[in-house]
């Protein structure tokens, strides 16, 4: 099954950083063929792929959000304007704790249907403790890509029902990682979730760290240093900072992704470049919380793997990407001038800084020959986002400060339109919409927080 997209501009962001005026992509099943330049499509042999003419719209790599929580979804708007901490102890913890599975699905469904509509093809999400497999089911579902992982907490002082054994946290996540890890055709793979200091033991983390050694692939995810409240309670507890903690468990590797490091110090830094670790910045996230900002450019220059994420829909409160990649720009412009952070780095942070970060570089983030497909289509031709040229500076220009999700036209992965037109192809709006009103009432009613 082979098919020829034929797109007005290709932004492969390629090694090279090619753009590529009237060419065409050549895709056959799950992956991308050969990226022709016009010439080449004039001298393409033959006629047996479908032609899907895309004029007038760019095609780019789609983006990868390292870190989303899909079971928060049905809580936007419900734990406005208060720090980390409370918003996870008065919100955030009794919402999740009152899921049901139908509701987890409701909230995972919505949550995929925003994130592929506005262009988003791989993310790495962190569940909460229960139902995961409702995550899994409606990932599957939608097409989408991801690593996943239930969240661990064997601490919880707050919200027992969130609480488990360690041993239980521990051989149900293995238990999930057998049955997930490479399941939907490769799509979705295991990410092993202890959530943060607070809410784990030490050896929690430990084993969550080494369980990683058994699946090829998997990741460990985890929140850290993301507020200053949060960082005195883990020097109470640890007698030091987060990724020094981290570092001194020997849970500090090149599969170690952690969301947020907002608040490292300088021996941190280094740790972090010295063991390969990933930081999955949120910057939505950290303003609307206050929490910080996190020291990206100086991540970036030390060589350490950034990445972006629209964390969960009650500290956002959307779950788009362009959304992120201006504000990961502009957080920073008024602290180093306006050179730092270009539109081009922001672009890379959001396509192949994502694959690397998820150890996929060699699968996706790029539109190039034996790569997936996963690719999106752009609209710039309306009056807001007109880049002045087609070239890579003004197009990632255009696509980062001016762009937003209704500037998405269709979105693919392994060769499969999840998105066309603007219209989804496997999530049915009208049901997920529904579906997210009837058990957000539900679930408030066993929540009885509000
Ligand atoms: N730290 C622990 N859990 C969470 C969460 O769900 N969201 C954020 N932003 N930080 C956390
Ligand atoms: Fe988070």
């Amino acid at each position: 099954m082979r098919s020829l997209i034929r797109p007005e501009t290709i932004l492969t962001l390629d090694d090279q950083d090619r753009v590529i005026a009237n060419g065409a992509i050549l895709i056959n099943g799950t992956t991308i063929e050969q990226v022709l330049t016009a010439g080449e499509l004039t001298a393409l042999p033959g006629n047996d792929y479908t032609t899907v003419d895309a004029p007038g719209l760019v095609a780019m790599p789609g983006f990868v959000q390292t870190h989303v929580h899909l079971c928060q979804t049905l809580f936007r708007g419900l734990a406005e304007d208060v720090e980390l901490l409370d918003w996870l102890q008065r919100r955030i913890f009794p919402l999740e704790a009152a899921h049901s599975p139908a509701s987890m699905y409701a909230s995972a469904r919505a949550g995929l249907a925003e994130l592929i509509r506005s262009g988003t093809t791989t993310i790495m999400d962190m569940g909460s403790v229960h139902h995961e497999e409702e995550v899994v089911r409606a990932v599957t579902e939608s097409g989408i890509r991801a690593f996943l992982g239930k969240a661990m907490m064997d601490i919880n002082d707050f919200h027992p029902a969130l609480r488990e054994s360690t041993k239980n946290a521990l051989d149900s996540t293995l238990k999930q990682a057998q049955l997930w890890h490479g399941s939907a055709n490769g799509r979705i793979r295991y990410a092993v979730a202890p959530r943060f200091v607070l809410s784990c033991s030490d050896s929690l983390l430990k084993e969550a760290h080494a369980m990683t050694r058994s699946f090829p692939g998997m990741l460990f995810q985890t929140h850290a240093s993301e507020n200053r409240h949060e960082l005195q309670a883990v020097r109470a507890r640890c007698g030091m900072d987060n990724v020094a903690y981290f570092e001194a468990l020997g849970i500090l590797s090149d599969v170690t992704c952690l969301t947020h490091c907002v608040w490292l110090n300088d021996r941190e830094v280094d740790l972090l470049a010295e063991r390969r670790a990933r930081v999955l910045h949120c910057p939505s996230s950290n303003m609307k919380l206050g929490s910080g900002i996190a020291p990206v450019p100086r991540y970036l220059e030390r060589g350490i793997s950034v990445s972006l994420g629209a964390d969960g829909a009650p500290c956002n409160n959307t779950l788009n990407m362009f959304q992120e990649m201006r504000l990961a720009a502009l957080i920073q412009k008024p602290l180093h001038g306006p050179t730092v952070m270009p539109a081009r780095t922001l672009l890379k942070l959001a396509t192949a800084g994502g694959a690397a970060a998820l150890g996929l570089e060699r699968e996706i983030g790029s539109i190039a020959s034996g790569k997936r497909a996963d690719i999106i289509l752009l609209d710039l031709s309306r009056l807001w986002n007109r880049p002045v040229s087609a070239t890579a500076d003004d197009l990632a220009v255009s696509i980062v400060h001016s762009c937003g999700p209704t500037d998405v036209h269709s979105a693919m992965v392994d060769g499969e339109w999840l998105y066309r037109d603007r219209v989804n192809l496997t999530i049915d709006m009208t049901a997920a919409r529904h579906d997210a009103s009837r058990e957000l009432h539900a679930l408030l009613s066993r929540a009885k927080i509000l």
